[in-house]
């Protein structure tokens, strides 16, 4: 049983990735902290340090958090584009450079991104960069991880708990079961894998 840190663990990503995480105990985090373990806000570096000295012994980091603003291009602000890159991107980038000194030897982060930057839809550009950006540091950094550290991203298409929201959006995506998308994050932290995009599409 491995100790592992769950981000976001009551959004749709999070209540998915809990799915595949059975084995093992897992501590929650998010923002607001409710219904959680520890707050944490994954924009915010003092945070992030903050959770970790706090939780002391750990194995894994599973993170679904990313919040994206959605607009078209030509109307997307300097301030939507940075409010999504350091949520999706530096925050998740973040976890890791400053997790990495707080895990314990052979432990794993794995990181969430998003169908999107390979199948692009309207209104997603800032998601699409982003996810797209998590992908290839993921498998970069993986050359370069120290302690036998493992790192990987699960990239998803929509869940079906998520299609009342993003359905409309998504005309010819097929969503899949949000316990499909938690065998993924089981393969991360309980298997081999490292530089892995873990990709889950139907
Ligand atoms: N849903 C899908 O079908 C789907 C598919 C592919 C990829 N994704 C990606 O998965 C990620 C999560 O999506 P979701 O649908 O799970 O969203 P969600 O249901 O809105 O959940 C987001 C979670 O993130 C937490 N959160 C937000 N900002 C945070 C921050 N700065 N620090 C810490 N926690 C924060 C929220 O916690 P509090 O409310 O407690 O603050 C909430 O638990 C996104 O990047 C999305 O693009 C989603």
């Amino acid at each position: 049983m491995k100790t592992v840190i769950l981000i976001g663990a009551m959004g749709k990503m999070g209540q998915a990735a809990l799915t595949g995480l059975g084995n093992h105990k897992v501590i929650t985090a998010s923002r607001s902290g409710k219904d959680v373990d520890y707050k944490v806000d994954i924009t915010d570096e003092g945070s992030i340090r903050n959770l970790y000295e706090q939780v002391g012994h750990f194995d894994a980091v599973v993170n679904t958090v990313g919040q994206c603003e959605y607009a078209n291009f030509t109307e997307m602000t300097e301030a939507q584009w940075m409010s999504t890159v350091m949520s999706k991107m530096m925050g998740q980038i973040n976890l890791v450079r400053i997790g990495q000194d707080f895990i314990a030897e052979s432990g794993s982060f794995t990181l969430i991104s998003g169908i999107l930057n390979v199948k692009p839809i309207p209104y997603a550009i800032a998601d699409a960069t982003t996810s797209g950006a998590i992908d290839t540091f993921v498998k970069c950094v993986a050359y370069e991880m120290p302690k036998k550290l493992r790192i990987n991203v699960v990239n998803p298409t929509v869940l079906v708990e998520a299609w009342d929201v993003y359905g409309e959006m998504m005309p010819g995506f097929e969503p899949v079961q949000g316990t499909l998308v938690g065998k993924a994050f089981e393969r991360s932290v309980d298997g081999f894998l490292t530089g892995e995009v873990i990709y889950v599409d139907a």
